[in-house]
């Protein structure tokens, strides 16, 4: 009798522009379903700067990246670094320096496909510096979320890559907007734009508003995740937000 292959539910994290907060959100997301005893592997797709490892205090553990795997160095078993708290919680990284000509996207699809296998979520977080391959890396998951600040510059760069990944064939049902470091006050004052107006631009469903939280930069900068902190507010907050990300159809 052959086995089924457990094959996993895959998210993209992605925004227009840069610093919105796409690698905290791909960060915290693999260790609240880590923590709900998920296993769970973070991919990140940041080529330039990779960012996943810090967030998670994880530098001196990841020991191969991807283009050894991809040269045949090491086996793609040993690219994959544990957390050393939550144990069913692995990384992929790129090299920090940029080695063996970079990752071409190909080579990237073929590192998910042979990875994937026996994981229950693979979340991959990627960088804006490209729409093009946002918008590949969007194509392969199962659903995305979108980040965005409330500053126009990211809401329209947002705007755009959802209209790039729908020329692409994207169902949008697949896409949920994320509002990140929402400052209600300056909002309020006219510098920053409104949470709901914000909605209406992308249209697509809102599945959370994250305040911007000092504590939150804090704790990302010191690689520690707070979404399995429930008792902290950022914590449950973010906990709520990832549960009604991960309940819409
Ligand atoms: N809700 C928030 N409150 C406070 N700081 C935040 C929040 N979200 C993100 N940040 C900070 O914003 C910066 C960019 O976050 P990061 O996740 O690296 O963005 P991206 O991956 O989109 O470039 C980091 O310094 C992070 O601590
Ligand atoms: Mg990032």
């Amino acid at each position: 009798m052959t086995q089924e292959k457990t094959m996993p539910e895959i998210i993209t994290v992605l925004s227009g522009k840069g610093g919105t907060g796409k690698t905290l959100m791909a960060a915290n997301l693999g260790v609240r379903l880590a923590a709900d005893g998920k296993k769970v592997l973070i991919i990140d797709g940041n080529f330039q700067s990779r960012g996943v490892d810090m967030a998670l205090d994880m530098e001196s553990r990841v020991i191969y990246d991807m283009v050894d795997v991809l040269r045949g160095d090491c086996r793609i078993r040993q690219a994959l670094t544990k957390h050393h708290q939550y144990k069913n919680l692995s990384i992929l990284e790129p090299p920090i320096f940029r080695k063996g000509g970079g990752i071409r996207m190909v080579e990237f699809e073929t590192l998910l496909e042979r990875v994937q296998e026996g994981f229950d979520y693979v979340i991959i977080d990627t960088s804006s510096s490209s729409t093009e391959v946002c918008v590949q890396m969007g194509l392969l998951s199962d659903r995305c979320m979108l980040v965005t600040t409330q500053d126009p510059v990211s809401v329209r760069a947002g705007q755009s890559l959802l209209a790039a990944l729908k020329e692409k064939g994207m169902e949008p049902e697949k896409c949920r907007l994320l509002v990140n470091g929402v400052r209600l006050k300056l909002a309020d004052e006219g510098y920053l734009m409104d949470v709901e107006d914000i909605a209406d631009a992308f249209g697509i469903p809102v599945c959370g508003v994250i305040p911007y939280d000092e504590n939150m930069h804090v704790a990302f900068s010191n690689g520690y995740p707070v979404a399995d902190l429930e008792d902290s507010e950022a914590g449950a907050h973010l906990s709520r937000v990832f549960r009604r990300f991960l309940l819409t159809e």
